[in-house]
């Protein structure tokens, strides 16, 4: 499908990390990291076992140092850089490889593991290391307030907002390394389509949604992201 220069909206999920050596969610026993996603990712486990939280996050984040943007990341930095229309990425994923690839502007909706923020006073910002119940917020000082800008089941996911405009928009919508079990995200592909959009899943299997696309590319995302990559910029 040779696509004239048109607005393209592109949605990544955990799939797109997977060749970078970071664990997907669905991909194995549903253990996510050892951890029932219950146990660790919704408001509740952190009420009822902070540090545990905490461990998991900090665990997740110093993984971030060891491993690198794959081939995948790297494309869609330069259909970005070369697309002559408009590109937009948005991710489900909480990692920075898209960034580290050279992506602009990338909306994470679920938020991000270099980023932490104060449940009591709103405070945010980018955080490297470790992070404890003892660390206090910077701007209010309290402590055990301090808290990983991670969207948690039953939490609203962000910007939603732009993303629903720049779907409205999309004249392209890919939808790459994602399985289609979690909304809103997994709903995107049907708001482009009711707005007109060709719509094209790029996964090493098929989803839950792989019915709402006009096209597939079956394979490992660094193989076939760079593919289409290559059609788009033609
Ligand atoms: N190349 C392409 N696709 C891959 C690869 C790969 N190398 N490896 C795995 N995949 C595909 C899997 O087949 C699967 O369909 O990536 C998809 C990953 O699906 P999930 O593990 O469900 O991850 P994701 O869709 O991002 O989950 C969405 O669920 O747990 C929440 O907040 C969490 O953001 C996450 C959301």
């Amino acid at each position: 499908m040779q696509t004239a220069h048109r607005s393209i909206v592109v949605l990544t999920g955990a799939g797109i990390s997977a060749e970078s050596g970071l664990a997907t969610f669905r991909d194995k026993d549903g253990l996510w990291e050892g951890h029932r996603v219950e146990d660790v990712a919704c408001p509740e486990a952190f009420a009822r076992d902070p540090a545990r939280v905490q461990r998991f996050y900090n665990l997740r984040r110093a993984g971030l140092q060891t491993v690198e943007p794959n081939a995948a990341h790297l494309a869609l930095a330069r259909l970005q850089r070369d697309y002559p229309g408009e590109v937009t990425l948005l991710t489900q994923n909480v990692d920075d490889l898209h960034e580290r690839a050279g992506s602009q502007g990338v909306i994470h909706m679920h938020g991000e593991l270099l980023k932490v923020f104060c449940g009591r006073c709103g405070w945010k910002r980018g955080w490297q290391g470790d992070l404890t119940g003892s660390d206090p917020c910077p701007s209010c000082e309290r402590t055990h307030t301090l808290r990983p800008d991670i969207v948690w089941f039953g939490e609203i996911p962000y910007r939603m907002d732009e993303i629903e405009d720049v779907l409205m928009r999309a004249e392209v919508f890919a939808a790459i390394g994602t399985s289609g079990h979690v909304y809103p995200a997994a709903g995107f592909v049907s708001l482009a389509r009711f707005h007109g959009a060709a719509t094209i899943e790029i996964n090493a299997q098929g989803t839950q949604v792989s019915g709402q696309f006009d096209r597939h590319l079956v394979g490992p995302a660094t193989v076939e992201v760079a593919r289409w990559v290559e059609e788009c910029l033609g």
